[in-house]
């Protein structure tokens, strides 16, 4: 089939590989002429583990092509996937107008049958406004169908090859027989197509991730429950978690979620739920948590201190919003960093996926190392943002022969309690005991 993605951020990018993957002719489409051209050279613009590899074996297989012409694209596809951004506005609505301005383009473009699908996340409600917009401009047969996306950044390549399940709304045979056709190599082989309407599916996308965020949080509340009751939560997380009714995943506690979805989604739902006048109280209480958990250390490293830091030497280790991302949206480090810069501390960072990104938005106001252990130099003390797997068994003993002082505030509970004590570090991690 051919297929044009409009588009080519994470999610654009991504799924217009997968889809030449599945053997599709897929044109890509952006208005951005320097990362198109860039794209047609090869060059992956984000940075997701096993991507490039499959990139680039779908440019030479030319199944895979890129463009500033959206109607030069839309000539040769019968189906046009919309994967713009949706930016938050200032009360947490999601932002309609680049998919609405593309739907207006397509309008006037299109001169025969297109399905036009919402791989964005949306609203609900979105693709009646996409179909109107269409409407206003043509009397061609259309339809608009709901697909949304549920692959996590870091793991997008394999997320997106062996998805939990397919959701496509549509209120269209016609359209619902094409998507069907478009993954029919994943139902194939077992993995469920879910239909429904186009409502229900727009709002299946942001259930899913924020029941994730409140899943999340609720254990973030379990983890500062039981530093004050003296309980371990590694021991609870476990013991609940064997339960498949609950599950083990989304179940580590840390300093709060970040990135660019479940912030912003658990937003856009609150701010959805309040136009139709409906309250979402557990998700006003997630944020809430959220808000401060993020920040739940930097109490612990002024207590630790006697309540001044003014002066003192901070070694970070990690900058991204999670592993294997050089994301930092609404990233956790970013709170910390800022709260302590604050309050005086001085920042040393370590990051090398994800430094790029923070020097463009901090510059000098933090310094950066090239490894971890250099970071390390001459601190008072170890914060630990983000679960970089490199982290997980340093040398202590370096550590200890680097460090002024030797302190460590885990906000993603890297080591078994006793590890860091043994070797005579303060350890303070996120719901065990210190
Ligand atoms: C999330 C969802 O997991 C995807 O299914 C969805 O498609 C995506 O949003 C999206 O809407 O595009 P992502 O933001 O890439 O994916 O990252 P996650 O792996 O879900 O992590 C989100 C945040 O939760 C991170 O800050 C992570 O550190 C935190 N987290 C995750 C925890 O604090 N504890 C956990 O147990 C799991």
């Amino acid at each position: 089939m051919n297929i044009t993605i409009v588009g080519t951020g994470y999610v654009g990018l991504v799924t217009g590989t997968t889809l030449a993957e599945l053997g599709n002719s897929v044109y890509c489409v952006d208005i951005d002429e320097k990362k198109v051209e860039g794209m047609k050279n090869g060059i992956v613009p984000i940075y997701e583990p096993n991507l490039e590899e499959m990139f680039l074996r779908n440019i030479q297989s030319e199944r895979l092509f890129f463009t500033t012409n959206l109607k030069e694209a839309l000539d040769k596809s019968e189906v046009v996937y919309l994967a713009l951004p949706t930016p938050p506005g200032e009360d947490g609505s999601a932002d309609l107008s680049y998919v609405l301005k593309v739907a207006n383009d397509i309008g006037e473009m299109m001169t025969d049958y297109k399905v036009v699908v919402n791989k964005s996340t949306v609203p609900v409600g979105t693709a009646d406004r996409v179909r109107e917009t269409i409407s206003s401009k043509t009397t061609i047969d259309f339809d608009v169908v709901s697909n949304p996306e549920f692959l996590r950044e870091g793991f997008a390549v394999e997320d997106s090859m062996n998805p939990a399940r397919v959701v496509v709304g549509s209120s269209s045979e016609k359209a619902k027989d094409i998507m069907a056709k478009i993954y029919q190599p994943f139902t194939n082989t077992g993995i469920p197509i879910i239909f429904m309407d186009e409502k229900s599916s727009e709002l299946t996308k942001y259930a899913a991730n924020s029941f994730l965020a409140v899943k999340i949080t609720f254990m973030n509340e379990i983890a500062n429950y039981c530093e004050k009751v003296g309980a371990d939560v590694d021991k609870v997380r476990l013991g609940m978690g064997s339960d498949d009714r609950i599950g083990h995943r989304f179940l580590f506690p840390g300093i709060g979620y970040g990135g660019s979805c479940f912030p912003k989604d658990v937003k856009a739902l609150i701010k959805s739920g309040k136009d139709d006048h409906f309250d979402f109280q557990i998700l006003q209480a997630t944020e809430k948590v959220n808000i401060s958990q993020k920040i739940i250390l930097v109490s612990e490293i002024e207590k630790y201190f006697g309540g001044n830091i003014k002066g003192k030497k901070i070694a970070m280790w990690g900058l991204a919003f999670k592993a294997n991302t050089d994301d930092i949206r609404e990233a956790s480090s970013l709170d910390n960093i800022a709260l302590l810069l604050e309050k005086g501390a001085e920042i040393i960072a370590y990051d090398l996926i994800a430094e790029e990104n923070v020097k463009k938005l901090l510059g000098d106001k933090i310094s950066y190392a090239n490894t971890m252990y250099d970071a390390l130099e001459g601190t008072d003390a170890l914060f630990i943002a983000t679960e970089w797997p490199e982290f997980k068994n340093p040398n202590f003993d370096l550590m200890a022969k680097k460090m002024r002082n030797k302190a460590i505030f885990d906000g993603r509970n890297m080591f078994p309690l006793e590890v860091p004590q043994q070797k005579g570090f303060f350890y303070k991690s996120i719901g065990r005991k210190t």
